[in-house]
């Protein structure tokens, strides 16, 4: 297993124009999602950028083509809206055929927040992305039931909405089809502290779609009655950790299930946006590269795994 994106053969620009690659990336209207497209665009990728606010999304491809980017194209999607969805398909199909790239960006944090209140804790990276912050958090920070469920309906259901409303034309690509998930740390396994749960998501050989849903309903479930602690979930950024998890498990699911197409899921970084309630130390730019670079894979490169940035790293 290859270690390092860096180490990894990809194609360039002039090699992508050859093949007149088409992607689509949700939630883009703004972000790591905005800079994603700018990348893609700039390697000679045609990019439908997608956002669920249709004004967003026109003023932010806009300032696309205002760099000279003309191979981005606008589509309204909520992922949450199965016929935003269907929409989007229909455009897809008539203007281009097929789809070679889908980037699963949009999300939501899961969490009530004091803006302010977080930011003037001054919490270094380094204790936010270990966790140890919990504590230092509780005064500005609160995990809803509204919350959870927004956070599971964007990052989990409505990923795998967008995802199976396009796998038919992802199966018509004329290269092998690459399907990149926007994860995060929050959800490695290593931090969920119920063995049980933790177990579950890591035996991919019994893990179903179903249970994935189970376990989430189980989660929300104990939203409503205050036993998250009781029932060893997360506690920092519970909601948005363990949808990531079940985004990360359904990547694998995925890719076992259509091993011609190359899935995987990537950690961005720490990056200095809305949904980091701009805490983050990295630029957009910089948090758009590992998803990028796993985009334009070559093929031969990995499937089913999940990439802390540049780096191969255990679910
Ligand atoms: N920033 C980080 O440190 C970090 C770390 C790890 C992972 N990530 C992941 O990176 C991805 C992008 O987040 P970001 O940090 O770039 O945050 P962001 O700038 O706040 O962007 C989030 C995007 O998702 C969109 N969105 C939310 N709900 C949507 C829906 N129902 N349908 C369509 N779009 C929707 C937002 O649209 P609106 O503008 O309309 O709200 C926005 O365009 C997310 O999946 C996030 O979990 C971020």
């Amino acid at each position: 297993m290859p270690l390092n994106l860096y180490d990894l053969n990809f194609n360039k620009g002039v090699c992508v124009l050859m093949f007149g690659r088409i992607a689509v990336v949700t939630g883009a209207n703004k972000g790591i999602g905005f800079e994603i497209v700018r990348q893609l665009a700039a390697a000679g990728v045609v990019v439908v950028l997608t956002a669920r606010d249709e004004q967003r999304g026109v003023e932010a491809t806009s300032k696309l083509h205002n760099l000279g980017l003309s191979n981005v194209v606008f589509h309204q999607v909520d992922v949450t809206n199965i016929n935003s969805i269907t929409l989007l398909v229909h455009f897809i199909k008539a203007k281009f055929g097929r789809l070679d790239i889908l980037i699963n960006n949009a999300g939501a944090s899961g969490m009530e927040v004091d803006e302010e209140g977080l930011r003037a804790l001054h919490i270094d990276p380094a204790t936010w992305i270990s966790g140890k912050a919990v504590n230092l958090v509780q005064g500005v920070m609160k995990t809803t039931y509204e919350k959870a469920e927004e956070c599971f309906n964007t990052n989990y259901y409505g990923t795998k909405s967008v995802t199976e409303a396009l796998l038919p034309l992802l199966k018509l690509s004329t290269t092998s089809s690459r399907i990149v998930n926007i994860s995060s740390l929050r959800g490695e396994l290593w931090r969920i502290p119920s063995d049980q749960i933790r177990s579950e998501f890591a035996n991919i050989e019994s893990l179903t779609e179903e249970r994935i849903h189970e376990i989430l309903q189980n989660f929300l479930q104990d939203v409503k009655q205050n036993t998250l602690i009781k029932n060893g979930w997360p506690l920092m950024l519970p909601a948005y950790g363990i949808s990531k998890t079940a985004l990360n498990a359904y990547t694998r699911l995925l890719a076992r299930k259509y091993p011609k197409m190359y899935i995987n899921c990537v950690h961005p970084g720490y990056v200095n946006t809305d949904l980091a309630w701009h805490t983050g130390p990295m630029s957009p730019e910089d948090g758009a590269k590992a998803p990028v670079r796993l985009a334009l894979l070559s093929d031969d490169g990995p499937t089913g795994c999940y990439f802390e940035q540049m780096k191969v790293a255990s679910f």
